[in-house]
């Protein structure tokens, strides 16, 4: 049984230690995406910018999902589609290994979509390494179409922008 709550400063350590478990078979992938080896201070900036929410079982982190309203100053520098006003963005998504498949994300993504719509945006953005097939293609069943391409500073991998209206 899993139980929603916002994330706290205190997470910060074990979400940073989730957040390396769920991205470590991308990073195993040569694709350096920042949870592969965040740390705890950047978990804490990350999760902090916006609203986070985490899923819990018991004291356990299973699942966590950030949304960001405005998107992240550096990637809207990057891309206009992230730089037009009304723009929320869907970060640091991620599901522990031992809890995957039972519908986690689509809960917490349905948690940030209402926030996101409640709190003014007209469209919902993410982006994601272009080489990530599967995750295009999940963000693709949940609505989101591929709007350019930018590069991400220090990243081995371009990303793909994906958008969709909000609601
Ligand atoms: C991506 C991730 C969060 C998904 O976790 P999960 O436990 O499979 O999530 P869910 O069970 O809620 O499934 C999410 C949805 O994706 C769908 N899905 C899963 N894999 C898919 C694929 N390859 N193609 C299309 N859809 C897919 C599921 O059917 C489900 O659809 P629904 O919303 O209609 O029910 C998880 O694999 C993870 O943590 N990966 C590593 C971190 C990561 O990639 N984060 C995103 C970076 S941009």
């Amino acid at each position: 049984m899993y139980r929603l709550r916002p994330f706290e400063p205190a997470d910060a350590p074990a979400l940073t230690a989730m957040l390396h478990r769920a991205y470590a078979e991308l990073g195993g992938r040569g694709l350096n995406f920042t949870a592969v080896d965040q740390t705890e201070r950047t978990t804490l900036k990350r999760a902090g910018t916006g609203a986070s929410w985490l899923l819990v079982d018991g004291s356990r982190i299973a699942a966590s999902l950030t949304m960001t309203l405005p998107p992240h100053e550096t990637l809207r520098r990057l891309s206009p589609t992230a730089a037009a006003p009304g723009r929320a963005w869907l970060n640091q998504m991620a599901v522990d290994p031992a809890d995957r498949g039972q519908g986690l994300a689509s809960r917490l993504w349905a948690v940030g979509r209402r926030w996101a719509g409640d709190a003014g945006a007209s469209h919902l953005g993410v982006d994601t390494a272009e080489p990530a097939a599967h995750l295009v293609e999940l963000y693709t069943a949940w609505g989101f179409a591929r709007r350019e391409t930018v590069q991400w500073p220090g990243k081995t991998y371009r990303s793909a922008v994906m958008e969709r209206p909000c609601g």
